[in-house]
Formats: structure tokens, C-alpha cells, sequence
């Protein structure tokens, strides 16, 4: 059933427990992730980006997870807007069906220039406003995601921005975040500590200082009643990776969020995890093995159905990972 994400947040506060939000683009990813939350009993947020509803247009995102909810009637579901550009792309969601919208105005509506603190409180709100009167969950996002390492800005698979930027400005401030919650009245706060979108977030396993675990727990003592959100927190497993390479992938060296730092973040807080690279590997790993091994093969559904299960068992290994287990 579709449900409200504030109600899965607050369920998840009270328990202590985290909900991985997966991104989802087509009928093996909404499928992957639905059948893996069946079996352990999990909620499910599912998220579109703009890239996903420009991918498989908006009719198919919008019935692909209608058919979720009819075949699966059980799993309670979320439906997400991940990284709405503008109160239009907001709105647009809403009236699509969606029951939960991100209005990202960390960056201006041209998904690329850096937006002024104002900017982003005043669409946010705007969005909050719109959003609530229909029972629709926001979440809001205030910092730069980007590199610590590298201090650049996050891309964000070609929205964002790759400017130099300051440690400051890539670190949410725990006083700035109490005063947008309160200004824009939003239910979730997405945060900046060092992570970033894609594969590429680590040159080396990270550290305190380039993932900081310790401003979540300072923000959340600021804003206790905030449901904090993570983006970039895929783990990047170093054997999907190797699998990739093995099968005539070309992936370079990296490491992702480790999964015993996001426990620690839920800890403290965050009660929703972005996740879309994760099974993006998981899929290229099972497709690359496929090939290899069957070169002789050509029906979409060989190589697609261990894409599928790949993917599942990276869904359900996080669901039980973030101790979503039997609370669906
Ligand atoms: O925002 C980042 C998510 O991974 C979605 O990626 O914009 O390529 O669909 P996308
Ligand atoms: P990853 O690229 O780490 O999977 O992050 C996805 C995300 O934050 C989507 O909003
Ligand atoms: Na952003
Ligand atoms: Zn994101």
C-alpha cells in the first residue's frame, strides 16, 4: 500500500532504525527491490530522479509501481521525487501520485548554479506549503554534497556543480539546519558530510575526517525531531568491483560509505539512506559475468533475470543491515 514517508520516518525514529531509499528506473529495479523487502519484512521507499522519469517517461514510472503495490499489496511503499530541482518539478510529482518529494534547492533551478541560503529556504517552503495540504511528505536539503578529499562540489550525475569549494560549504551547519527546519517546516533534511553521488566518492577507505559521522550527531542533537537523510551512501563493494574488472569492466580504484558508518549515522538520526549506485554494480557485475560466460546468448531475459536477483540481494542485505527487518 502507498503510504506517507513521514509515518515510515517516525515509525523508524521510534524503533531506532534506518530505510535504505533505493532509485529505481525500470521493471528489474522495482522488482529487485520489492521482492527483497517481501521477504524480510521491510518498508520500501522508491525513488525517481528527474533522470528516471525522463528515462522511462512518466506513465511508466508512475504504473510500474501502481503494478508494485498490486502485486505486493502487503510491503508498505513510498513513492519519492529524489532531488527535485524546483517547486514545478515538486508539483509535477504530486500530481503524479507521488507521496513524498524532495525539493533540492541547494543548487538554483538550473541544477547547477550553487543557490543562496534565502533561495533555498524560499522554494523549500514554498513546496512545504504545497506539499503538506495534500499530505505529501518534503524533504529538504541545506550543504553541498562534494569531496572532502578533493574539496570539489558533487556533480550529481551531471546536475551539480564540480566548483572548489570550502570545507564549510560542504559540511551542513547544525545552527543553519535548525533555523531552514524551522523556516521551511520540512519533514526530512538531507545533509552534506562528505559524501557524494556515483562511484567515485573515496580514494581510500574513509576516515573521520573525510566522512564526518561526527556532524550528523551534533546536527541531530540541534534537531533531534528531524528525520536525517543521507545521499552518496553507497558502500561500493570491492568485490562487485572486482567482478566488474574480471568480466572486461574498466572500473578505477574507489571505496564507498562502509556500511558500519551508516549503522553508526542511524544511531544518530538518520532514518533514510540513498542508495542507487549500489545496484547499478550489482547489475553490470551480473550482466558482465553473464556475457562472459554465455557469450553465445542474445534473450534480454537471460541476462536481465541475474541482473534482477544481484540486484534483490544487495536490497535485502541492506534492508537487514539498517534494521528494517520485520518492521514492514
Ligand atoms: O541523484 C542521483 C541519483 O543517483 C540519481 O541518478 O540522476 O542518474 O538518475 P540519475
Ligand atoms: P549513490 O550514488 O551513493 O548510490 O547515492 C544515490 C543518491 O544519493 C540518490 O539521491
Ligand atoms: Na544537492
Ligand atoms: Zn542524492
Amino acid at each position: 500500500a502507498l503510504v506517507s514517508m513521514r509515518e515510515l520516518l517516525d515509525h523508524a525514529a521510534l524503533n531506532g532504525y534506518g530505510i535504505p531509499a533505493f532509485n529505481v528506473n525500470n521493471l528489474e529495479q522495482v522488482q529487485a527491490v520489492m521482492s527483497a523487502a517481501h521477504e524480510v519484512g521491510a518498508p520500501v521507499i522508491l525513488q525517481a530522479s528527474a533522470g528516471a522519469r525522463k528515462y522511462a517517461g512518466e506513465p511508466f514510472v508512475k504504473h510500474l509501481i501502481e503494478a508494485a503495490i498490486e502485486t505486493w499489496p502487503n510491503v508498505p511503499l513510498v513513492m519519492h521525487q529524489d532531488h527535485g530541482q524546483s517547486p514545478d518539478v515538486c508539483r509535477g510529482a504530486i500530481d503524479l501520485g507521488f507521496s513524498s518529494v524532495m525539493m533540492d534547492g541547494s543548487l538554483q533551478a538550473d541544477g547547477k548554479t550553487i543557490a543562496s541560503y534565502d533561495y533555498n529556504v524560499e522554494v523549500t517552503q514554498k513546496v512545504a506549503d504545497m506539499a503538506h495540504r495534500v499530505g505529501v511528505t518534503v524533504e529538504g536539503e541545506l550543504g553541498m554534497l562534494g569531496s572532502l578529499e578533493t574539496m570539489r562540489g558533487d556533480k550529481e550525475d551531471g546536475h551539480g556543480t564540480d566548483a572548489t569549494m570550502t570545507r564549510d560549504q560542504l559540511l551542513t551547519d547544525p545552527e543553519q539546519a535548525a533555523d531552514f527546519v524551522k523556516r521551511t517546516q520540512i519533514d526530512a533534511l538531507a545533509i552534506a558530510i562528505g559524501t557524494s553521488h556515483g562511484a567515485y566518492k573515496f580514494t581510500r577507505k574513509p576516515t573521520g575526517d573525510i566522512l564526518a559521522i561526527d556532524r550528523i550527531k551534533e546536527i541531530h542533537r540541534r534537531i533531534p525531531n528531524t528525520h536525517l537523510v543521507m545521499h552518496g551512501s553507497s558502500s561500493v563493494p570491492q568485490n562487485l568491483l572486482e567482478e566488474i574488472r574480471k568480466y572486461g569492466g574498466a572500473m578505477k580504484e574507489t571505496y564507498g560509505v562502509p556500511v558500519e558508518e551508516i549503522q553508526e549515522a542511524i544511531k544518530h538520526g538518520v532514518r533514510k539512506i540513498n542508495i542507487d549506485t549500489d545496484i547499478r554494480l550489482a547489475m553490470t557485475a551480473a550482466i558482465r559475468k553473464f556475457f562472459f560466460e554465455n557469450p553465445e546468448k542474445f534473450d534480454p531475459r537471460e541476462y536481465l533475470k541475474p541482473a534482477r536477483e544481484a540486484a534483490k540481494a544487495i536490497a535485502r542485505q541492506r534492508y537487514v543491515e539498517f534494521g528494517c527487518e520485520g518492521q514492514g
